[in-house]
């Protein structure tokens, strides 16, 4: 049987242009007629799934089969009239001995989408390309509405926040920004509908990620990235992440045992990124720090040796989920010293707009001048023990060829050295028209690390 659409019905809710609010949704009440075909109560289950696609009006919250009394039911129908029934559908439903009645069924606000109600709310002119997408934080909708649609975004707010279940709140992204929030990459926010709540939590790659929106950076659409770098990493790794934010990266790196030397320059950022790591269970594998970054590169080296991290400790052989979760302090006890993990292997830097401008933090960073006398050659011996830097940038080239050339100038300069043989560039993700956004992975010279000055 072929499928046919709602073609003959109008589904649309009634039209209210220009409204900036919803008072009274009674105004989008309207009567839909329709056919119903009238059945043999025992063959509704054979009919709606022979007609499911075909025949049978699907609306929002609202039963497509009611029953009818004396042993029938009603199978709602997409046509308005019997005679614009497709001729095997009514032979299909003929044959099962159905009876066409109409039906009128009482549409109200609640049977409507979000895309409906914005569609005959809008101004014309606004209605057909409506930002109804936004970004889902833990609880919140977070939009970023063109100027054009700002004198509607409360009734745009309202109706998110009504049709998702999910959302209690719903903010604008605000265009101005100090420099506080320059340099912590967070974002004003007016509150568009529901309650000012702005401490979320936000579950990614399976951990759960609590932190006051309005106070740190967060991006939900970082997501693949996050799980990109860490799928990367081996439990055994070490890790050093000098912008971590609350944790997208160190806290799943963690999970999967690696250990983290984890900072923000961000006060609250730190507080939730040592909330999270509580949270999550792996504090004895994060130490957390709140300093610029470019401190956190000089000393972390240091640290990695004055304060070596546990060794990885695989789940032993029958130990239960519930033993592996257990906090192991008696494990750190149980490691001996020369099992710790003193060689950092991976920095994370995800500073896009301006983590280049900290590698030359690098230079020296393991010479003697930056180390003391701590006795590094079994640890750092050669080129292939340096650590891999995966570091973030923009770039306003979107030629591929055009963009590595951009990024490895500028990393290079930022060194003051040329890169190896290992280095990979990955394009995250378009941040606008002419910017895109890329991670590029190599490993930290080793006449850099050692460089006199
Ligand atoms: C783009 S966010 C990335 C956060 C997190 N790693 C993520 O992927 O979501 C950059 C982070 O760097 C922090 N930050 C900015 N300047 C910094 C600096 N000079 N030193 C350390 N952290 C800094 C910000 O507070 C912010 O949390």
């Amino acid at each position: 049987m072929r499928s046919y659409s709602a073609e003959y019905l109008d589904l649309t809710p009634p039209v209210h242009r220009g409204l900036k609010e919803i008072v009274d949704k009674s105004i989008f009440r309207k009567d839909l007629n329709i056919i119903a075909a009238k059945i043999d109560a025992r063959k509704t289950q054979t009919i709606a799934r022979a007609l499911r696609d075909k025949a049978i009006l699907h609306i929002r919250s609202y039963r497509n089969v009611e029953p009818a009394g004396d042993g029938k039911t009603l199978v709602l129908l997409k046509f308005p009239d019997e005679a614009l029934l497709p001729p095997d559908v009514r032979e299909f439903l003929e044959k099962e001995g159905a009876e066409f009645v109409p039906y009128t069924m009482e549409l109200d606000y609640d049977h409507w989408t979000a895309d409906d109600i914005l569609q005959s709310v809008l101004p014309e002119d606004l209605a057909e390309q409506h930002p109804s997408g936004f970004a889902m934080v833990g609880h919140i909708a977070h939009l970023n509405l063109p100027e054009e649609y700002l004198p509607y975004k409360h009734i745009i707010g309202q109706v998110i926040l009504e049709k998702n279940s999910a959302v209690r709140t719903v903010v604008n992204k605000l265009q101005t920004i100090d420099d506080a929030d320059h340099v912590f990459r967070v974002f004003k926010m007016e509150l568009l509908a529901g309650v000012p709540d702005y401490v979320v939590s936000h579950m990614e790659q399976g951990c759960k990620f609590t932190f006051d929106f309005t106070e740190v950076y967060w991006n939900s659409r970082l997501q693949t990235e996050h799980t990109r770098i860490v799928d990367m990493l081996k439990p055994t790794d070490l890790v050093a992440d000098p912008f971590a934010g609350v944790g997208p990266f160190a806290i799943p790196a963690a999970k999967k045992g690696c250990a983290v030397f984890a900072n923000d320059l961000n006060p609250s950022s730190y507080h939730y990124l040592n909330k999270n790591t509580i949270s999550n269970k792996v504090k004895d594998l994060i130490v957390s720090s709140n300093e610029d970054g470019r401190k956190f590169i000089r000393y972390v080296f240091r640290q990695a040796w004055d304060m070596p991290m546990p060794p990885h400790r695989p789940k032993e052989k029958g130990e239960s989920r519930r033993a592996a979760k257990r906090p192991p302090a008696p494990a750190l006890a149980r490691w001996a010293p020369e099992h710790a993990r003193k060689r950092i292997t991976h920095f994370v830097m995800n500073l896009p707009q301006s983590a280049i401008e900290f590698l030359d933090a690098f230079r020296g960073v393991l010479a003697p001048a930056n180390m003391g006398d701590r006795p590094l050659s079994g640890e750092y011996s050669d080129s292939g023990s340096m650590p891999m830097i995966h570091c973030y940038c923009f770039t306003r080239f979107l030629e591929p060829a055009e963009a590595e050339a951009d990024i490895r100038q500028r990393v290079e300069a930022g060194m003051g050295h040329p890169l190896g043989e290992e280095v990979s560039l990955y394009n995250v993700r378009s941040v606008a028209p002419n910017k895109d956004m890329y991670c590029i992975s190599f490993r930290l010279p080793y006449e850099v690390a050692f460089a006199a000055a």
